[in-house]
């Protein structure tokens, strides 16, 4: 077992080298997105080691961060672009994204706006607060997940209120998830994929028990439905987490799909749905092959997601205060 799940590590992180060649390779061109993987070797030098060592000091405090750091990334990225609305602070008027139903699991603020304070110090008014972001999203990586190598040169947003309505909905069925991320360019593979951060996780009750209420859940195992009831015997904001090791990146959550353990009715659902269960499938065995493959997998989709709609120049702003717009 030990070998095993060494045997996983090391080719994971295997995959993950050629993929960082790779992009290193692609990332001296600057694409149209104008992103590159050495946006700050000049401009400021030291900036991806203040962001690492902020993030590693906060996990090391609080594993349980990983999880929030990688959602922060999401769902900035995913509603209009990742150009952190999501950590812009609510004023009267607006009630920003960080506030809003959807975000309430939201946490991890502190270790952007620590990273943000000493870059301010070091290289002034040089590092986004979106790249700081993407930054800290490769804590998957220290988590024992794939390397996250995700390019930099993102200007911040200038947009005041974020909306969540392009978030997936707890109560979204398979063809609703499908539709939603192919609207952002992802395949359902790709959704499958990006589901995985979910091993870092835990969810609240509050976001489950409404389809546990409805009866059994046919795709559910009814010995894990007592599990996720005798959780919500706390109340609803009783945690549950999406796999057995939630401080380790692995396919343990895709493993527990399979055993028809899926925390959320979105999670379970990509087993019970014919169109999403192979990928499922393909991630989820204990075979070395299977974990390196969502691995791969992730990483290409995460890199993609770190690109959606991106602020070039004129178009955004670097902020100097994270929560504030300039
Ligand atoms: C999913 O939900 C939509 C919207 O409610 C519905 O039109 C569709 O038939 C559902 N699909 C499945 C496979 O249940």
């Amino acid at each position: 077992m030990t070998s095993l799940s060494l045997d996983k590590v090391v080719i994971g992180k295997f995959l993950g080298v050629i993929f960082l060649m790779k992009t290193v390779v692609n990332g001296f061109s600057f694409g149209v997105d104008g992103l590159s993987m050495e946006y700050y070797l000049l401009r400021c030098p030291s900036a991806e080691l203040i962001v690492k060592t902020a993030v590693i000091q906060a996990l090391e405090a609080d594993p349980k961060l990983a999880a929030t750091l990688v959602w922060l990334h999401f769902h900035d990225c995913f509603i209009e672009g990742c150009d952190r609305s999501v950590l812009i602070d609510s004023t009267k008027q607006n009630i920003a994204e960080k506030d809003s139903l959807g975000s309430l699991s939201l946490r991890g603020f502190e270790v952007i706006d620590k990273a943000k304070e000493q870059l301010q110090n070091v290289c002034p008014g040089v590092v986004s607060c979106a790249d700081i972001l993407a930054m800290a999203a490769r804590t998957v990586f220290w988590a024992g997940g794939p390397l996250n190598d995700i390019p930099n040169g993102r200007m911040d947003g200038k947009r005041k209120i974020e909306d969540i309505i392009n978030l997936p909905a707890p109560f979204f069925n398979a063809s609703q998830l499908i539709n939603m991320f192919g609207q952002r360019g992802f395949s359902a593979q790709e959704m499958v994929a990006l589901s995985g951060a979910h091993t870092l996780g835990m969810a609240r009750c509050a976001s489950y028990k409404k389809h546990l209420m409805h009866g059994t859940d046919p795709d559910l195992d009814s010995g894990f439905a007592k599990t996720l009831f005798k959780t919500c015997s706390a109340g609803d904001t009783a945690e549950q987490p999406f796999d057995a090791t939630r401080t380790t990146f692995d396919n343990l959550y895709h493993n527990a799909l399979q055993r028809k353990a899926g925390v959320l009715s979105t999670d379970q659902i990509l087993y019970a749905s014919a169109e999403t269960k192979r990928y499922v499938n393909g991630y989820s065995f204990s075979y070395a092959f299977n974990q390196a493959r969502f691995f791969f997998d992730f990483q290409q989709a995460m890199v993609k997601l770190s690109k959606l709609d991106v602020k070039e120049g004129s178009k955004g702003e670097e902020r100097r205060n994270c929560h504030k717009i300039n």
